[in-house]
């Protein structure tokens, strides 16, 4: 385990059971119409469970990107989310999308993003985050898909990064406090 980790939260099989259940849900809720499911991973966060989730979903999907950023190298959030790479298709009024995310806090950026993508004329909205602290929500929202909801840890790996770093860690981790001390 890597020396900064305080203890593992989710373990590698842990994720991979979660992600298949997300999956199969998915599979569910999007099979056997004249659906167009965009998976539209959120950067940077977010693209190990992308990965992972796309591998597993068997419906048929295109996938897309966008890069929002509400953090800068702290903990908490700026309040503010700011599209930094935004999705360019012609055909959105044709598409299903579901948002992929990392974790939701206050709430703001995928409350913002699913708003944004219908106002731009997606046909439909969903999200899909993997990990959630409901007793952190800033403004009312609830995802359609969760992997697990944790409480009020500041975590990293599996793509969630702190300061650009541990985003390379194949499980879930929380972080010694003495990192951001
Ligand atoms: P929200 O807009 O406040 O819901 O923030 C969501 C974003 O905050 C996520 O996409 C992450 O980038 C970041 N974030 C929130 N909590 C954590 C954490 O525990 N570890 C790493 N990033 C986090
Ligand atoms: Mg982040």
């Amino acid at each position: 385990m890597n020396n900064d980790i305080e203890k593992v939260l989710f373990s590698e099989e842990d994720l991979d059971r979660m992600i298949s259940r997300i999956a199969a849900q998915v599979d569910k809720d999007y099979s056997g119409s004249d659906k167009k499911l965009v998976l539209l991973c959120i950067l940077k966060g977010s693209v190990v469970f992308m990965g992972e989730l796309m591998k597993k979903v068997n419906v048929p999907c295109e996938i897309d990107f966008m890069k929002v950023s509400s953090y800068g190298n702290e903990t908490t959030s700026s309040g503010n989310v700011n599209i930094i790479l935004d999705i360019s298709r012609k055909d959105l009024d044709a598409c299903d999308i579901l948002i992929v995310e990392d974790i939701i806090d206050s709430g703001r950026t995928l409350s913002y993003l699913s708003k944004y993508l219908l106002n731009k004329g997606a046909r439909s909205v969903r999200t899909c985050t993997m990990l959630d602290k409901p007793s952190r929500r800033v403004v009312d929202f609830s995802a359609d898909y969760v992997g697990a909801e944790i409480e009020d840890l500041f975590v990293v790996g599996y793509g969630l990064d702190y300061a650009e770093r541990y985003r390379d860690l194949p499980y879930i981790g929380v972080l010694k406090s003495e990192v951001y001390a």
